[in-house]
């Protein structure tokens, strides 16, 4: 992979050609940059701070080089979610743990992560789901077994709380079924996506423990799910330490074993600043930009859900035009390719010119597709900071200390 300091560099020098993008100089797609320090400095913060084990949620970004990193950093547990999220951690990260945390899968699924890849983590939400792990492990008996139970999303940006989740009538039976098929016995949740507030787990906690006291049971896991967020325009969510310590003290009031273990699942907040991407403006009409990445690219949750990501104009010298709200419209011919930001940006901004689009890492890249031809010609690591970070006044030195200062951004 090329290595370049700096997003600004990047986009006006000749280094472009190295890495093969461009005729004049200049990336001509986009060009994916990536932030190994940034994924580092999340890690060990989890690993450091969170009262349990974090689990990295796969799904967020699956980038086998970012597993790796992450794994070098200390994270060795990985909520996957499909038997193709199985196989990737499996070959990638031979030692690693793997947690089966999707509610419904499909029962070969199960057998193959069970016999073929050491799998004895499951989650479920019901009675059928329950009997087809059972049935697909063989009745196997060293299972944990994790029910899901479904919580509020209110204070989340994202709602997971319709799909999945055992609804407060239905926790008993199934905690006692699972109970009984299980060698450990999990309770997990999920708030949401880009939890606001710390709230969210204080609340979710609370339907834990009515649902461990209406039961019964023994629990052994008990597993707080994702949602620990990142920061974008307009959503700067409180520290995350204030997260970790209302979860500290909802498990450490919970009826539960001495020995109980507290587990998290962490998607965004380990991956979000990871990524960004630089993107060349085509065309512009009026406040709209014509973009060369869009809603079929890494900017699905921008097109999709409003999502607000942050950008810069990447020119030099800079401009000094007065910002203003632009929205976008990505490559493809469709109308949808639209992302109604705003995007605060220069007012001069025009054709040619490059933008930074920031904090891609979760749910950007990710969700990269190759509809009407377009996509991505590079990956590029560099040393810079991301555009924002939860991470800012921790471990300082080891963020950066390889950092090359141009520009704005340290
Ligand atoms: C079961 C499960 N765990 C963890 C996550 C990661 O959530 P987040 O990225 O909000 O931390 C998700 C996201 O959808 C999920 O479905």
């Amino acid at each position: 992979m090329a290595k370049h300091y700096s997003a600004l560099g990047l986009a006006s020098s000749p280094f472009a050609n190295a890495i093969g993008v461009a005729h004049d100089n200049a990336p001509v797609q986009p060009v994916t940059l990536v932030r190994p320090h940034a994924a580092r400095r999340a890690a060990r913060f989890f690993v450091e701070k969170f009262p349990g084990t974090s689990m990295y949620a796969v799904k967020a970004n699956p980038s086998p080089d970012l597993l790796q990193i992450l794994w070098d950093s200390g994270i060795t547990h990985y909520d996957v979610a499909s038997i193709g999220e199985v196989r990737l951690v499996a070959r990638t990260l031979p030692e690693a743990t793997l947690c089966f945390m999707h509610p419904v899968k499909a029962e070969e699924a199960i057998a193959e992560a069970y016999f073929t890849h050491g799998v004895r983590t499951f989650s479920l939400d019901t009675m059928e789901e329950l009997d087809k792990i059972v049935r697909a492990t063989k009745a196997a008996e060293d299972l944990t077994l994790c029910v899901r139970i479904r919580v509020s999303s209110e204070l989340s940006k994202l709602s997971l709380a319709s799909k999945f989740g055992a609804g407060p009538g239905e926790t008993k039976e199934l905690l006692f079924a699972a109970r009984q098929a299980s060698d450990a016995l999990g309770i997990c949740f999920h708030v949401g996506s880009q939890a606001m507030s710390p709230d969210a787990y204080a609340q979710a906690m609370e339907r834990v423990r009515l649902a461990i006291v209406e039961a019964a049971v023994t629990v052994d896991v008990i597993d707080v799910g994702g949602g620990f967020p990142s920061s974008y325009p307009g959503m700067e969510p409180p520290p995350l330490e204030r997260y970790f310590d209302v979860i500290h003290r909802a498990f450490e009031a919970l009826p539960i074993s001495y020995s109980a273990e507290l587990w998290a699942e962490p998607g965004r907040a380990l991956c979000a600043e990871y990524s960004s991407l630089i993107v060349r403006v085509e065309q512009r009409r009026g406040d709209e930009l014509y973009i060369n990445d869009g809603a079929y690219g890494a900017l699905f949750d921008a097109a999709h859900v409003g999502w607000r990501f942050p950008v810069e104009l990447l020119r030099q010298p800079e401009s000094r035009a007065k910002d203003m709200a632009f929205s976008f419209y990505g490559p493809t011919c469709d109308d949808m390719d639209h992302m109604a930001g705003p995007f605060m940006l220069p007012a001069d901004v025009k054709a040619g010119d490059y933008i930074e689009v920031g904090m891609l890492g979760a749910y950007g890249c990710a969700m990269r597709t190759a509809f009407n031809g377009f996509g991505v010609d590079a990956v590029v690591e560099v040393s810079d900071m991301p555009m924002a970070t939860l991470y800012d006044d921790v471990d300082e030195d080891a963020g950066r200390s390889n950092v090359v200062r141009l520009g704005a951004r340290g």
